[in-house]
């Protein structure tokens, strides 16, 4: 039988006894993490979500209480009453913060029993799917503690600093109006209202600009943020966004600061930094020209080179023809890496060809000389000026696209980093902060034929660029900006479009009609008509910055609960099929079969 607390108090956590504790009668309480019984002498490893403290119980001092002990296995939730002692030298365990100390145990109440756990707690390589179908079990674990507990303070940090700064915390509505902008919604139907549904929000991008509207002046929240989209490492269906607006603001400079700010004092608070200096910009276009991506990875250079006007003079038909067409050649040079594999080569090749980049040509400045499958297109001055324009040595590579610019961009941003990573030239401990600014206000959607916002609807267009947005909009350049740290995009915001006529426009370029834009948006292009102090915003997303601060790969590893890559939460089995009498109150059917997905 289980025993109840009674009168038990515990004295603190278990990571936190100490010397200082030496002598003490303490109460102490938590998980079996470990035990060994030697015979006459058992030890336990107590754990909770502060460490681990050794348990020692003797049987000279107390046989019944042994025997008692003698029960115990892994994960028994136990509380005991003991004193502290100090270990001898021999035994110190300078892996463990109580490890100058263990508790002698005179009194022990088996709070809860526990089955053989599915997996060893302690063990980190165990199946994912395992470890998160017992997400319970896996959350015991030290390494997910510690970035739970960071999480935590980061979000302190949000609180204190944004408070500091006048801005105020306001929750807005999960049930909210679906206005399709970037993903697909997540649609809940209504009861009441049948046939109708409501979606939860992508962002709380609307409603934060309309408490600017209502006269908030500045505004955060830490939002949940729902997106039904493909799931990468770094994304969630279910994710959380430090979300931030704020009025009277017209310059990028303005939001940039205040949330500058904000991730200096995450930084260093968490990590112990002393981030002062500003982060570095680039716009748009430099970042795309230069590395090949709008979120690059500064941490290392092997920066892009623009040889068009060089290739135009080979032989070789691909090198003359993008030239003609308008189109680019440029590559990189990587460096030390002229004996690549061919295979090394060729995943290389498949990667610029998931970019959509026809192929990717490679030059090796070898010992014994120059191996390309394109040399015998260029005479020997053509290829030592390519060579030379790439600022290449002996032991390097070129590695080469042509194609539409935008696409030899992408491939060789793509190939620059799996190169970097393959060469390990990026140091791991290192935070690289760099503002992207000056985004292109659209981008033109090939499938949907149409132009389309590159950030959102609401973002505006720099003054000096409105002269092209009714002739040439993919011109127009947006006051939007995205911090990127270590080549993630760790948030993004604009200043916003404060006039009706042009809200109005916007939605106009991007194809909506009148009907439409009423439609969607109708609730907020009226609010436009009752004074808009001008304001703009942002959001970070705070599962990526705990991922970079507790150096992670897997966002799962700082979501207490989350999906696998298929949205389904594999401990509690959502999604599921609900009752017939659910789906009858909804008058809702379904004909698709069952379980299968687009
Ligand atoms: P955006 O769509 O760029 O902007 O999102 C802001 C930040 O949220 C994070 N993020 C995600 N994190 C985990 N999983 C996802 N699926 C996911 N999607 C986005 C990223 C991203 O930089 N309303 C605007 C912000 C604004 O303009 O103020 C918005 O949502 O770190």
């Amino acid at each position: 039988m289980e025993e109840f607390l009674g009168n038990y108090k515990r004295s603190k956590l278990c990571g936190k006894f100490s010397l200082k504790d030496l002598g003490k009668k303490v109460t102490a309480m938590g998980f079996v993490a470990k035990y060994r019984n030697l015979g006459s002498i058992m030890f336990i490893d107590l754990r909770d979500r502060s460490g681990i403290v050794q348990l020692s119980f003797l049987e000279s001092i107390d046989s019944l209480l042994f025997e008692k002990a003698s029960h115990i296995r892994n994960e028994f939730v136990i509380a005991v009453k003991g004193i502290i002692q100090a270990r001898g030298k021999e035994n110190i365990n300078p892996n463990l913060a109580t490890g100058e100390i263990e508790i002698i145990v005179n009194e022990l109440k088996i709070l809860s029993k526990a089955d053989t756990t599915p997996f060893n707690i302690g063990d980190s390589n165990v199946n994912e799917n395992l470890r998160l179908k017992y997400r319970y079990l896996d959350l015991r674990r030290a390494d997910l503690q510690k970035q739970l507990l960071l999480r935590n303070k980061i979000t302190n940090i949000v609180h204190n600093y944004m408070s500091k700064n006048h801005f105020l915390h306001i929750e807005t509505p999960f049930l909210g109006k679906s206005t399709p902008e970037g993903a697909r919604d997540y649609l809940v139907p209504s009861r009441v209202n049948q046939g109708s549904f409501y979606a939860l929000p992508q962002s709380p991008q609307i409603y934060k600009q309309l408490l600017m509207i209502a006269g908030y002046d500045r505004y955060y929240q830490i939002a949940k943020c729902f997106r039904d989209e493909d799931l990468r490492a770094n994304r969630q269906p279910e994710f959380t966004q430090i979300d931030i607006e704020m009025s009277y603001v017209s310059d990028v400079r303005d939001v940039i600061k205040i949330t500058e700010g904000l991730i200096k004092e995450i930084f260093n608070k968490t990590l112990n930094l002393n981030l002062k200096s500003k982060f570095k910009q680039i716009t748009y276009k430099d970042a795309m020209n230069i590395y090949g991506s709008d979120k690059p990875d500064t941490r290392f250079e092997m920066f892009i080179t623009d040889i068009t006007r060089l290739a135009k003079k080979s032989e070789f038909v691909l090198f003359k023809n993008s030239a003609k067409k308008g189109y680019s050649v440029r590559g990189i040079c990587v460096k030390g890496a002229a004996n690549f594999t061919r295979k090394e080569i060729e995943q290389l090749q498949r990667i610029a060809q998931e970019y959509k980049a026809k192929g990717l040509i490679s030059i090796a400045l070898k010992e014994d000389g120059i191996y390309s499958s394109i040399s015998k297109f260029f005479t020997s001055e053509q290829l030592k000026e390519i060579i030379n324009k790439f600022e290449a040595k002996q032991g390097d590579l070129i590695l080469i696209v042509a194609d539409k610019n935008q696409i030899v961009c992408n491939a060789l941003g793509a190939v620059r980093l799996a190169a970097a990573n393959k060469l390990n030239l990026i140091d791991k401990n290192q935070y690289s902060f760099l503002w992207v600014v000056d985004f292109p206000l659209f981008e033109f959607d090939e499938e949907e034929n149409r132009l389309v916002a590159m950030h959102h609807p609401f973002t505006s267009p720099l003054e000096k660029d409105l002269k092209y947005l009714d002739k040439n909009p993919l011109k127009v350049r947006s006051k939007a900006y995205d911090l990127v740290i270590n080549g993630q995009e760790a948030g993004g915001g604009s200043i916003r479009i404060h006039s009706r006529e042009l809200q109005k426009k916007m939605f106009e370029r991007i194809g909506l009609s009148d009907e439409q834009i009423n439609s969607r948006f109708g609730f907020f292009v009226n609010a436009f008509n009752y004074g808009v102090p001008p304001h703009g915003g942002l959001a970070f997303g705070l599962d990526r910055l705990v991922m970079l601060i507790g150096k992670t790969d897997n966002i799962k590893d700082v979501i207490a609960f989350p999906k696998n890559q298929n949205a389904q939460c594999l401990m509690s089995e959502a999604p599921s099929e609900v009752d017939m009498k659910q789906m009858e109150e909804l008058s809702l059917t379904i004909t698709g079969e069952k379980g299968s997905g687009v």
